[in-house]
């Protein structure tokens, strides 16, 4: 049997609401032009009353399953990436197990802001080695407009809801999880947070929202931090693999805002056609953003047999990763 650990189906979702910088400048003192200028976000997918992370969660991963061939009932083990789960117990692993009508898995989630996804893709790999007949689900879904101030106009043009879903096991057909990296700096923490109703941070019955039950962050130190950290991770990356930026075909990197973006792209040295974002239409999804960009550059054509892709991620935490997959 091939050893190789491979992603055997990719898959997507994000709720039909849309939330338009239109909306938006009716909610607070905005601008479409401030928003595209700033982010490049035209528009973010919203949940509807009674849609939950783990629903959004549970559809991606039905695309996966259905594009790897597989039942919902062969997997073995179920990773959810989320800060914004339905509850704190159940955690949404459960959840997904449930409404996938299977059970007796091992399921769990990960706390790893925005970069939720790829440390779930590490873990999928850690398990795949001490259980290389295991049938991994790892997602990445959020709904951070759950978290959102929607009167705070420096974060709510930011954010929007998603989820995307991979398959992997070890042998088979697809694509190759050639390595993981991760990386994390908790000195970094207080610059990005969502506190509010942690052990530090409680309400008391019949306390009112406070302001830090929303995500606050400091956006300036944020966007530094990202392009550096994302930057030096794919370097890594990269030469523990022998590898240089000419050898990668297509950056995807975590889908914060169009100048992190853009920005990473041009310190990493590579050809702007070569990175793939799809921000303009979904926004910032945290730990869904990069397998829902994956998920749709592989059902587009955007990656194509023979690509050696790099996905990079940066959230809260701080956390980064990348990650290098060959297809
Ligand atoms: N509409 C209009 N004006 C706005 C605004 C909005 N939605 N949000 C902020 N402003 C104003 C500010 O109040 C400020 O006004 P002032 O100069 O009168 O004080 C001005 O625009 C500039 O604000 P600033 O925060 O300095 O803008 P910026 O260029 O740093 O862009 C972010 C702000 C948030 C877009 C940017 O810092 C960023 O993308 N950071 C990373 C955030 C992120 O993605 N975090 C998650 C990463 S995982």
């Amino acid at each position: 049997m091939n050893n190789d650990i491979v992603i055997r189906g990719f898959g997507r979702y994000a709720p039909e609401n849309v939330l338009t910088n239109a909306d938006l400048e009716k909610m607070v003192d905005t601008s479409d032009e401030w928003i595209v200028t700033r982010t490049g976000v035209k528009e973010r997918r919203i949940v509807s009353e009674g849609q939950f992370t783990s629903d959004l969660a549970t559809e991606a991963a039905r695309m996966a399953l259905k594009n790897a061939g597989m039942e919902a009932d062969e997997i073995t083990h179920i990773i959810v990436g989320t800060f914004t789960p339905d509850h704190l117990v159940p955690s949404c692993a459960c959840s997904v197990e449930q409404k996938l009508g299977i059970k007796e898995k091992a399921a769990f989630d990960i706390a790893a802001a925005c970069s939720g996804f790829l440390y779930a893709l590490e873990m999928g790999r850690a398990l795949l080695t001490l259980h290389p007949e295991a049938k991994i689900l790892a997602i990445g879904a959020e709904v951070v407009t759950h978290r959102v101030n929607f009167t705070d106009r420096t974060t709510c043009v930011l954010f929007g809801d998603g989820a995307g879903a991979a398959v992997l096991t070890k042998g088979g057909q697809g694509p190759k999880l050639m390595d993981v990296k991760l990386a994390t700096d908790g000195n970094l923490g207080s610059l990005l947070t969502v506190s509010g109703g942690g052990c530090a941070s409680t309400y008391k019955p019949g306390d009112t929202i406070r302001d830090d039950y929303f995500v606050m962050l400091q956006g300036r130190e944020v966007f530094k931090h990202a392009v550096r950290s994302m930057t030096s991770i794919c370097n890594e990356i990269l030469e523990a693999n022998g590898l240089t930026n000419k050898d990668v075909d297509v950056l995807l990197p975590h889908q914060a805002n169009w100048r992190i973006i853009d920005a990473v792209g041009r310190k990493f040295e590579i050809e702007p056609e070569k990175v793939y974002s799809n921000v303009d239409r979904f926004g910032n999804t945290s730990a869904a953003s990069v397998p829902l960009a994956l998920s749709e550059a592989v059902d587009t054509g955007f990656i194509k047999d023979g690509d050696l892709v790099m996905l990079t991620s940066f959230g809260g935490g701080f956390t980064w990763a990348s990650a290098l997959l060959q297809f």
